[in-house]
């Protein structure tokens, strides 16, 4: 019975290891890096969500949590006009954050667009601001050299078609009604509309580098993979932009390449994500505050320490941070993450070589007290993100012998190797640590960083 079941439970385990070996495309390992290359050099790119919700100000999901009709939706689709909009302004301020890339929502889950579809009538030309406000966008980010990426929402709150179920903004509140609601809904339709979109946003707009769709519920009530017939969308996808990278929120995890990147929402992971036990690319999406749309009222936002830890700590572990920017209904970033994204770039401008083209330390470094380190395998150097400056003496852990040179990033000034003086640090450091010597002044930098070039 015993000895059944263990080989019960292996065979579950080939057998779902084989499954989620299953591929779609016949990349290899190597193309697939160098496709995603500029991806992983780049690191750190901006999030932007905006569309109509941004007139309520209270959540890019403000139709489905207040369950409000089409009816009663529509005065902000017939009010936008982002008077104020400047997608240049907003690329230049992108670009001195230090940020590389960036993923605009061309719709949302309550279906309206922000670019010129010939599928539907919900769209930023029939608004007051009259024009494709994507094609704006993709030409200012270009403009100041961003690669660019579209988010586009799988679910559709709007769309007649499109299946209510308990996440849809419309959800009866007597389970009974649903199928009376979803009477003559079709999702064959829903599905040829979702893909003829991607298909115009995928051809009309010229290089497309990024493509995030948004996302998968599957199970009972929910909508996965056959909802949105991910497997023939992701293959149009890779058809229309070859180089293009995709996120993996279409529900097809038994491929091995049903995504590029797996997409920790909102959380700092503990260590780099795998799969199968293979390090797999990440990329953490985070919010400045606790929403992705514009939120007046939400008042929850990081510190800029905590922003800078954020992405130095993504990077130490072999991630990429997209940061969120919810402009305003006039087409504005809000003073506060303006201010957020000028303390991200202030420090940027300093210590950008701790972050591009860095990754995760080679295992024989030990991350110093209340440090976090990266390592750019191309030059060979590591950085040591000071969190808590220490008091003169500085310990790299096992280090001896393997370091030729210490200088702070921001200034380039000499660290000096010190000896260990005195009775405690004699018998603090040990005979492969090696000892720096601090100023006892913390540099005027949010987050000192000490560049080590290692030994050849
Ligand atoms: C969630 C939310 C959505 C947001 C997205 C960003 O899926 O539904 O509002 O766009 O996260 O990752």
């Amino acid at each position: 019975m015993k000895r059944s079941l263990i080989l019960a439970a292996f065979c579950a385990l080939c057998l779902s290891t084989a499954a989620q070996e299953k591929r779609i495309f016949n990349e290899t390992p190597a193309q697939k890096e160098k496709r995603l290359a500029w991806w992983t050099n780049d690191r750190f790119g901006m999030f932007i969500h905006w569309g109509i919700y941004a007139l309520p100000a209270r959540h890019e999901w403000v139709q489905n949590r207040e369950q409000i009709s089409d009816s009663a939706y529509r005065k902000y689709f017939d009010l936008f006009n982002p008077d104020l909009y400047n997608p240049r302004e907003w690329a230049r301020q992108a670009k001195a954050a230090g940020m590389k890339y960036a993923v605009i929502t061309t719709k949302h889950h309550d279906g309206f667009c922000l670019f010129d579809s010939k599928y539907t009538d919900y769209k930023s030309t029939n608004t007051p601001a009259k024009r494709d406000l994507i094609r704006e966008w993709v030409d200012a980010f270009r403009a100041e050299g961003l690669k660019i990426g579209f988010y586009y929402s799988l679910i559709d709150w709007h769309h007649p078609d499109f299946t209510i179920d308990n996440t849809h903004a419309q959800r009866p509140h007597n389970p009974e009604d649903y199928e009376k609601l979803n009477k003559g809904r079709d999702m064959n339709k829903y599905r040829t509309f979702m893909h003829n979109q991607v298909r115009e946003l995928l051809s009309n707009y010229g290089k497309v580098d990024m493509l995030w769709l948004d996302f998968s519920y599957p199970g009972k009530n929910g909508k996965g993979q056959e909802d949105w017939n991910s497997l023939d969308l992701i293959k149009m996808v890779r058809k229309l932009q070859p180089a293009i990278i995709v996120n993996d929120r279409m529900d097809l995890k038994e491929y091995a390449d049903g995504g590029d990147f797996v997409t920790p929402e909102q959380f700092k992971v503990s260590a780099w994500p795998t799969h199968n036990g293979q390090r797999v690319p990440w990329e953490t999406c985070q919010t400045f505050s606790g929403s992705w749309g514009y939120y007046r009222d939400e008042n929850t936002w990081k510190d800029n320490k905590q922003l800078l830890v954020l992405l130095i700590e993504s990077v130490s572990k072999g991630g990429n941070v997209l940061l969120n920017v919810g402009p305003t209904a006039r087409g504005k970033f809000d003073p506060r993450a303006q201010k957020a994204l000028a303390g991200m770039g202030e420090w940027m401008e300093l210590h950008g070589r701790s972050i591009y083209g860095c990754t995760q330390a080679p295992d024989e470094f030990a991350r110093p007290d209340h440090s976090l380190i990266t390592y750019n395998p191309t030059t060979k150097r590591l950085y040591i993100h000071l969190l808590d400056y220490p008091l003169q003496n500085f310990t790299l852990p096992g280090y001896k012998g393997k370091v030729k040179y210490a200088q702070f990033l921001h200034d380039g000034s000499e660290i000096k190797f010190s000896a260990p003086a005195g009775h405690w640090i004699k018998n603090e450091v040990g005979a492969n640590d090696l000892n720096l010597s601090l100023p006892v002044i913390k540099p005027g930098v949010e987050i000192p960083v000490i560049e080590l070039i290692l030994a050849d």
